[in-house]
């Protein structure tokens, strides 16, 4: 019987991409980390987890107003957050009544 190399070879390739395609099952581990409630939580909770955890905003400094105002900005422009604009307000209060430096402490 003569062989046919061509159908041999179409073979092993389905078998060898089925075989890596099992391999790359993942299993993310799943999220434990929450936005703290607050005024505009739900906003966010909608908004600034669609990418990351929120451990990228609870492992921040308290910071100011300015810095999440410039943190909202940057995710708009920069990271392509489809963030409506007219929800940028209540987000900014939110972050920054919530991960900010309290009014007290203002100078
Ligand atoms: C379109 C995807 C996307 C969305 C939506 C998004 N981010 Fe990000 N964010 C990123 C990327 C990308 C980084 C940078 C990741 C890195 O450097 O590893 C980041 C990083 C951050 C950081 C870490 C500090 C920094 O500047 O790198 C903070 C804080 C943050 N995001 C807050 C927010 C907040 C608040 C929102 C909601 C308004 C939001 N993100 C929505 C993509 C997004």
């Amino acid at each position: 019987m003569k062989t046919r190399p061509a159908i041999l070879l179409a073979a092993l390739a389905l078998l060898v991409t089925g075989a890596i395609a099992a391999e790359l099952k993942i299993t993310l581990p799943a999220e434990t980390t929450v936005l703290r409630p607050g005024k505009g939580a739900e906003l966010a909770q909608a908004n600034c987890l669609i990418c990351h955890s929120p451990d990228y905003i609870q492992t921040q400094p308290p910071m100011p107003r300015k810095f999440w105002e410039a943190e909202v900005k940057k995710m708009r422009e920069k990271y392509g957050a489809p963030t409506p604009e007219e929800t940028v307000p209540t987000l900014v209060e939110y972050l920054a009544a919530t991960y900010g430096i309290p009014d007290a402490k203002k100078p």
